[in-house]
């Protein structure tokens, strides 16, 4: 593989584009929101300057990276030439399955079309393509230059030979890919949402403070941070998206959102993402 088109150049995208322009691919950049793609130029450059800070890249090759990575607002025209197309585009079903029936018109028939959905089902993703055994979930963990995991998941169709070519890729970006089925959620999300909405309701019925939950968790569970500064990260639109797909998709009620995660939401406290969440944030 050498060129790869991410779609959305949010919290995910941009470091999708990173870690692959880091191993070497040509990473293209698309967002519909011009000033997201220029946001998502400027994490990379401080990204990849934090990784020479730290030695774990030359500090020449600051520019050499950068400079494989383009932007781009429309889709069709920036996949025309890809091997790879990475989607990670908000957690909202109806517009990935709209994106992928553009990406199955738009892309070479050869090319990978890959989601990183946290929860959506990839089998019905791959169901609006021509090509359901070309289609699988590359689910990258944030902050992706950081984390090792990458998540594959198999649709019903996903060919064995597109399993192969996503886990050797993921190899050679230096991540540990680990295969799962398709079920809502994947691994990481049907464990991980119900944690941190357990975490909302413990604050919502005063069990404890934001603080003390988090420290209960890190220093009681040894977590490398509590499950609302996580929360956080992750963003809580993304959380709530995550959480209504599996209460829907799974039918049992202890996926049910807590109502305080859904007015955080309603306010616009999404998070890092706008100064503020469970926690506050500098600009
Ligand atoms: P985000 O909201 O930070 O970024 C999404 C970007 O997509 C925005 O810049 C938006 O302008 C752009 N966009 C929206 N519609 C578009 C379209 N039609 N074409 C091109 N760009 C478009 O979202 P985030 O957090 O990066 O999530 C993206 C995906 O990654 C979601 O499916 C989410 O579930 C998944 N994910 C998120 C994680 C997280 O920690 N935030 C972790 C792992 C997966």
């Amino acid at each position: 593989m050498k060129r790869v088109t991410v779609i959305g150049g949010g919290t995910m995208g941009n470091g999708i584009a990173h870690v692959c322009a880091q191993g070497g691919l040509d990473a293209t950049l698309v967002d519909v929101d011009p000033a997201a793609l220029e946001r998502a130029r400027a994490t990379i450059r401080k990204n990849l300057e934090r990784q020479a800070r730290k030695g774990l890249i030359d500090e020449g090759e600051v520019e050499t990276i950068l400079g494989r990575v383009s932007g781009a607002t429309s889709v069709a025209d920036a996949v025309a030439d890809a091997d790879l197309v990475v989607e990670a585009v908000p957690e909202k079903a109806e517009l990935k399955y709209d994106l992928f029936r553009t990406l199955d018109e738009a892309a070479p028939a050869g090319a990978i079309l890959a989601s990183n959905t946290s929860s959506i089902s990839i089998t019905e993703i791959a169901a609006r393509t021509g090509r359901p055994g070309r289609v699988i979930g590359m689910h990258f963990m944030n902050p992706v230059p950081v984390m090792k995991l990458v998540e594959v998941i198999r649709g019903l169709a996903t060919s064995d030979d597109t399993t192969e070519a996503v886990m050797t890729l993921a190899r050679a970006l230096g991540k540990t890919p680990v295969e799962v089925n398709d079920f809502p959620g994947f691994v990481s999300n049907r464990v991980l949402m119900p944690m941190i909405n357990e975490a909302v309701f413990c604050l919502m019925e005063g069990v404890a403070e934001v603080d003390a939950i988090d420290t209960v968790m890190k220093l009681g569970m040894n977590h490398p941070m509590g499950p609302l500064a996580l929360a956080d990260l992750i963003g809580l639109d993304t959380c709530l998206n995550i959480l209504e797909v599996l209460h829907r998709e799974l039918g049992d009620d202890r996926y049910r959102p807590c109502p305080l995660l859904r007015k955080y939401v309603a306010a616009g406290w999404l998070g890092r993402k706008t100064g503020r969440g469970f926690h506050t944030y500098d600009a």
